[in-house]
């Protein structure tokens, strides 16, 4: 945040004096001081290299191989996934794994490889390290996959944590994917990109890098197979990739690299390598299932910073009643607080704040609150009073709270890397669900301080409890975002055991899905911006965060009609599907923007609403599977390198190819086609992939189209279930699976699964398939695609 945010911030919150700057200043300058105290100082540093391969000692999966200057850890588990730790680094503690490493696979050895090297031989994959310690990752077929030279650390002569850096190469014909949310993918070329979870104090564009959630897991496409490397370890660093590039004729092939430093922390790494979906399962095995969402939050949301009292909430809620346009959530942000301040209502404004959710419940809306870590730090405030009593706050070397300064003015921060903190902020939520809020949205969590120079973050000197360990911020910064949305989510779990719980979080670390979603932040009004909104869910989906959306319309300013219709019509097809804007910005309801638009945005939420059972569906899907609702177009097919560097269209699930309208004035559009017969659904033309095709994209919609032969879900028009089959292509076959959930509770539905087929006299025939056989489907069955010629 620049000087010139900061005045804006501070007039946001209606306190631009300058007493409140002084205070920023002092706050600033109070980092600075706890700094320069409260960390070592580097000093004269030694490089190390592992050096040469001293002995080796076997153990299950793996075992250690000793160099003369380290030590490496290396152990295949049961899930398929490679772990290896240098120095002796173990797979625990972990922020990131959802439980206790997973077991050694012992069918797994250490044996000796050629030149004094040696290698693990697993299933599916072979791991080799030389003598001088680089290791290779190489497919059961004896490719290589991914190369890591020898790492080198650089430590204090007298002490403390050493740096470190990992050079990697891989495929020539290599793709990077991931890193968290990136402005600048999905698919990340060369530059460097920062792993510290940051606000960037504006609304934020393409090449705006790092942003709020950013992870160092990395998925790489290439022909040979996919893998997934996750560098488990939280600090500061930075990852600078370079694409590779084949030789064309008798040239030869450079290697991709990715060279990551980081700043302190263990160097240790998983693996996983397979097809897309095999390693997403395996990456969901190890961090965690998604957390499935309640069905309302799969509907559309509507936000907004300033609707300022209940009275314009109900106006809001009315406008699209009276017009007819499914609304299922209505968020609050800041401006419902009494003075800013998390876990209170400010009475003037929302005096009856309970009769309004149990309205809206009555109407089917949820509602959701805004939940921001930083605490009043004011004697009297309830929650600062009970976080001092639970001694829950952040402090720094020398026993002080560190105070920062947020909307609310000067905060102090909770230190949810401990486990008695997290269970104390959980209980808070006990005065949101009085209210009536069924859902939280965790913002300014990376976690944000609005100071005028350097960081817009704690110092590094914090002190945090890391769950017993001990640390200070440069360890704790990246997870907090992760610990808060823990702490909210096990909370909830226990002040609502029967409900799912709706949690969603702009920072956030490896294995956030485990709790919760996230947005995209506050992402700039602008046709860039758009494009950039569908990079982000496509590359945390990749990381295993598969739900998430962005700000519809953009976060600041005012979209023309037609940006904020093409965003619309982007939103409705991803998992988060919510329009929101700052306080200062234009309006976001769909009939602010002339009767055309409120046309087509209606056709888009009416179709979001009759597609829901599908998005229910592919949430269970996500917790089941790992795999991200919004996919690559190279999912199923990664060795198709037209589709690898496809970046402006996503799969939906395994049925729908979506096709958004990411630029100005277009009106039709190529569409870069996975193998297979596709329909365009809304004139039932079919095209033959692979191959690009040029597709009608009017105002009123934006492409969709669907697999021959899927069988999708859907909302039929008195609400009930029914099934939209797309024909199968002649002498082909089509299935789908149906999850039926309609809740927000824990039962666990059937997961029903459907074939369809061509059948002589009969046409398509669609039957469920069970154990004991097929039989009739449960639900009404509609063909369509039937007669459409396929077109190249
Ligand atoms: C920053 C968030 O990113 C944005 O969505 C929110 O409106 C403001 N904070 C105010 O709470």
């Amino acid at each position: 945040m620049d000087g010139r945010d900061l005045v804006r911030s501070m007039k946001a919150v209606g306190s631009a004096g300058a007493a409140q700057r002084l205070r920023t200043v002092r706050a600033a300058w109070r980092r600075r001081r706890a700094d320069a105290g409260g960390l070592p100082a580097r000093g004269t540093e030694r490089a190390r290299v592992p050096g040469q391969v001293q002995e080796v000692e076997p153990a299950p999966g793996g075992g250690t191989v000793r160099f003369s200057r380290s030590e490496l850890r290396i152990r295949v588990t049961v899930s398929g996934a490679v772990f290896w730790g240098w120095d002796g680094a173990e797979p625990e503690p972990s922020y990131a794994l959802a439980g206790r490493c997973p077991e050694a696979d012992p069918r797994a050895v250490l044996e000796p490889d050629k030149d004094g090297g040696w290698r693990v031989v697993a299933e599916r994959v072979t791991v080799v390290i030389s003598r001088h310690g680089a290791i290779e990752v190489r497919t059961p077929g004896g490719v290589t996959l991914r190369r890591d030279l020898p790492p080198r650390w650089w430590e204090p002569q007298h002490g403390g944590p050493g740096r470190w850096m990992q050079r990697s190469e891989v495929a020539a014909d290599a793709r990077f994917f991931g890193l968290g949310g990136r402005a600048s993918g999905p698919r990340l070329r060369e530059g460097t990109y920062r792993l510290w979870n940051t606000d960037p104090g504006h609304a934020f564009d393409r090449g705006d890098d790092p942003l709020y959630l950013t992870m160092p897991v990395q998925l790489v496409v290439a022909d040979a197979a996919t893998h997934l490397a996750f560098h488990d370890t939280s600090w500061d660093g930075t990852v600078t990739l370079r694409e590779g590039e084949e030789g064309a004729g008798s040239g030869h092939d450079r290697a991709g690299t990715s060279e990551l430093r980081m700043d302190g922390g263990p160097l240790r790494c998983w693996v996983m390598v397979g097809t897309p979906a095999r390693v997403l399962l395996t990456w969901a095995s190890l961090t965690g299932a998604p957390a499935l969402p309640p069905a309302w939050a799969l509907g559309h949301h509507h936000a907004r910073w300033g609707f300022g009292s209940e009275q314009e909430v109900r106006r809001i809620v009315a406008g699209y009643q009276e017009r007819g346009l499914p609304l299922d959530a209505v968020h609050l942000d800041i401006d419902h607080l009494d003075d800013h301040q998390v876990f209170t209502v400010d009475q003037e404004r929302f005096p009856k704040l309970p009769v309004l959710a149990e309205e809206l419940r009555r109407d089917g809306i949820g509602l959701v609150s805004i939940v921001d870590p930083a605490v009043k730090a004011e004697p009297g405030n309830a929650v600062y009073d009970s976080g001092v009593t639970e001694d829950a706050f952040v402090r720094d070397a020398s026993g002080r709270l560190v105070e920062g300064v947020v909307w609310p003015g000067e905060a102090v921060y909770p230190d949810f890397t401990h486990a008695r903190v997290r269970r104390w902020w959980g209980g808070l939520y006990a005065e949101r669900i009085a209210q009536g809020f069924s859902g939280f949205w965790h913002d300014m969590n990376e976690p944000t301080s609005f100071t005028a120079f350097g960081e817009s973050t704690l110092p590094r000197s914090a002190r945090h409890a890391l769950e017993g360990r001990g640390g200070d911020h440069r360890e704790a910064h990246n997870v907090y975002g992760l610990c808060m949305a823990q702490a909210g989510h096990e909370g909830l779990r226990e002040l609502l055991p029967e409900k799912r719980p709706f949690v969603f979080s702009r920072s956030g670390w490896a294995g956030l899905q485990r709790y919760g979603g996230t947005w995209s932040g506050d992402v700039a009004t602008g046709w860039p911006g758009l494009r950039v909104s569908l990079s982000l869910v496509m590359g945390l989906g990749l990381c295993g965060v598969p739900y998430s959306g962005p700000d519809v319309g953009g976060y600041d300013g005012s979209p023309s009609p037609e940006l904020y219709l093409r965003w619309f019509q982007l939103g409705a097809y991803l998992p988060l599907f919510r329009t929101h804007a700052s306080l200062r910005a234009g309006r976001r309801e769909p009939w602010e923007f002339g009767a055309e638009v409120l046309e087509h945005a209606r056709v888009a939420l009416v179709e979001r609403r009759r597609l829901l059972p599908y998005f229910m569906t592919l949430a269970h899907l996500a917790r089941r599977t790992g795999a991200p609702y919004v996919r690559p177009l190279w999912w199923g097919s990664p060795e198709d390198r037209a589709l690898r560097d496809c970046e402006d269209a996503f799969l939906l699930g395994d049925c729908l190819l979506v096709a958004p309208v990411l630029d100005p004035g277009t009106d039709r559009r190529a569409v870069q086609l996975p193998r297979g017969l596709w329909y365009d659904t809304a004139t039932g033309k079919a095209y033959e992939g692979s191959g690009q095709v040029l597709v009608d994209a009017p105002l009123a919609r934006i492409p969709v189209l669907a697999r021959a032969g899927a069988v999708i879900p859907v909302r039929g028009e008195d609400g009930s279930l029914e099934l939209e089959v797309w024909a199968p292509a002649r002498g082909r076959t089509g299935g789908g699976l149906v999850v039926q959930d309609a809740g927000d509770g824990w039962e666990e539905p059937e997961v029903e699964r459907y074939a369809a087929r061509w059948e002589a006299g009969r046409g398509v025939v669609v039957e469920r398939e069970g154990e004991d056989g097929v039989r009739e489907p449960s639900h009404p069955v509609r063909v369509r695609g039937l007669g459409g010629e396929p077109q190249t």
